[in-house]
């Protein structure tokens, strides 16, 4: 006999509680919790079954891949999507998540039968983002706009496309399941019947979901476990460039990212992103100095510019765009200490040039060269850049990858490298410091 028991979700975070409160006990989120029956069995406890057993086969370890001839996506994926694939792709709204799942869907439609799931966007206006990414569209590219889960299954099973995207997981609901479209209970049920879909059918599916303003994957962390693959987009609103990157993926690594410029005709791939980050800088500007950071797997030559001004208010204030603000602030406390830098009655201001949001500490050095810089005004010289990681007690670290950032640098003409670096075989001229301290000597 079933007894049927009540449990509540948090909509937020997911969490699974017996009792019902007002405020979510694992994230804090106030009103977030939605009841579900719960079915439980009563009387003893069943038995299970022993099941066959299989051994590994080679031919079965290779899974066949969908290729889509961008690249940029196709590395994220880890050499394409797997073809029983579930994928999840997330980030703010408006970034361009519908767009990249569109210009994927139709570079496939060349080799294989797409369909566009979209509950958000009629037919007409999905088909005007269509045109402005591509004039020919192939007879294998199909379109459909629902909201209703059954519907749009049993719309699969007869269409039998191989790869399917699903815009997006906060619009499409079940008639089984309780709950609006994107709670947890629907997002839940949702999942479980697209999972079915891929792996008993062999179909890749993508399915699109917004971040909540924490930044978070919508409500379920309950999608993040169930599906293959997580991908994530993400870039400044206002600046072209966006970047692909995975949090999860069971069948390829998790270091590599993507680099797309927004254009006109949808997403750009940027091939030479070091090449891009350093067009239209001006030379010779106190404040600006340049380091390369590793991205995924690749080394990116950057701008680091800083500013200092002199501050209005008792506090002064510290902005930071494309690294954490913290980050800045301890800087700015080791210039203060170690370098006895005058900054209480000073605003300080960084910004990655381009767009791009960067958190390895490789580049502490730059950002402390900068504000140095803009302070005495004393601009640092050309072809030079500057690489290391700062600690608290002013000293300079050696970066990771060292090598491949150095091999960078003189792909693209620098002359020389300043920071913790032992000699290297790639031809720079190396001045090397270990302490914040010896920066004085270049500030001159
Ligand atoms: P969109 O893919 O709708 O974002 P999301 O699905 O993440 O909410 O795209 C957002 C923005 O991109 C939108 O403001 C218009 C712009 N855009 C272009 O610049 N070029 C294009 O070719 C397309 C289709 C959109
Ligand atoms: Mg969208």
């Amino acid at each position: 006999m079933k007894a049927l028991t009540t449990i509540f979700f948090c909509n937020e975070c997911g969490n699974e509680t017996s009792k019902w409160s007002g405020k979510c006990l694992s994230c804090n989120a106030w009103n977030t919790l939605t009841q579900q029956p719960k079915e439980k069995k009563d009387g003893a406890a069943s038995t299970g079954k022993a099941l066959s057993t299989f051994q590994v086969s080679l031919e079965d370890a290779f899974s066949k891949r969908y290729i889509t001839g961008i690249e940029e996506f196709d590395r994220v994926t880890g050499g394409g999507i797997v073809e029983d694939s579930f994928v999840f792709l997330s980030g703010d709204p408006g970034i361009g998540k519908s767009t990249l799942a569109l210009q994927v869907a139709l570079s496939l439609s060349k080799n294989f039968r797409c369909l566009y799931i979209s509950g958000e966007e009629s037919i007409s206006q999905v088909s005007s983002r269509v045109r402005r990414i591509q004039k020919e569209i192939p007879e294998t590219f199909s379109l459909l706009n629902c909201g209703n889960l059954e519907d749009l299954v049993e719309t699969i099973r007869k269409n039998s496309p191989s790869f399917i995207v699903l815009d997006s997981a906060q619009t499409v609901s079940s008639e089984n399941s309780s709950g609006n479209a994107g709670s947890v209970a629907q997002l839940r049920y949702l999942a479980e019947a697209l999972m079915r879909i891929c792996k008993e059918e062999k179909r890749a599916l993508l399915l699109i979901g917004h971040v909540n303003k924490e930044g978070d994957l919508a409500g379920p962390k309950v999608l993040e476990h169930l599906v293959d693959t997580v991908l994530y987009l993400e870039g400044e609103k206002y600046q072209d460039i966006r970047v692909l990157r995975s949090m999860k993926n069971r069948f390829g690594s998790t270091s590599e990212s993507g680099l797309f410029l927004m254009t006109e005709q949808g997403f750009a791939e940027l091939k030479n992103p070091s090449e891009y980050f350093l067009k239209g800088r001006k030379e010779g500007a106190a404040g600006s100095t340049l380091t390369v950071t590793i991205d995924g797997a690749r080394p990116l030559i950057i701008e680091v510019q800083g500013l200092t001004s002199r501050a209005e208010y008792t506090f002064p204030k510290r902005t930071a765009s494309g690294i954490d603000l913290n980050k800045l602030q301890v800087l700015v406390a080791v210039m203060k200490k170690h370098l006895k830098l005058p900054l209480d009655q000073q605003d300080v201001y960084i910004n990655i040039a381009g767009g791009l949001r960067v958190q390895d500490p490789g580049i502490d050095l730059s950002i402390v060269s900068s504000v140095t810089s803009s302070l005495k005004e004393i601009p640092v010289p050309e072809k030079t850049a500057f690489l290391g990681e700062i600690g608290l007690s002013g000293d300079i670290r050696e970066v990771s990858q060292c090598d491949l950032r150095l091999k960078e640098l003189s792909r693209l003409g620098f002359e020389r490298v300043v920071g913790n670096i032992r000699k290297s075989s790639s031809g720079l001229q190396i001045t090397k410091i270990s302490d914040v301290r010896e920066l004085k000597q270049l500030f001159s």
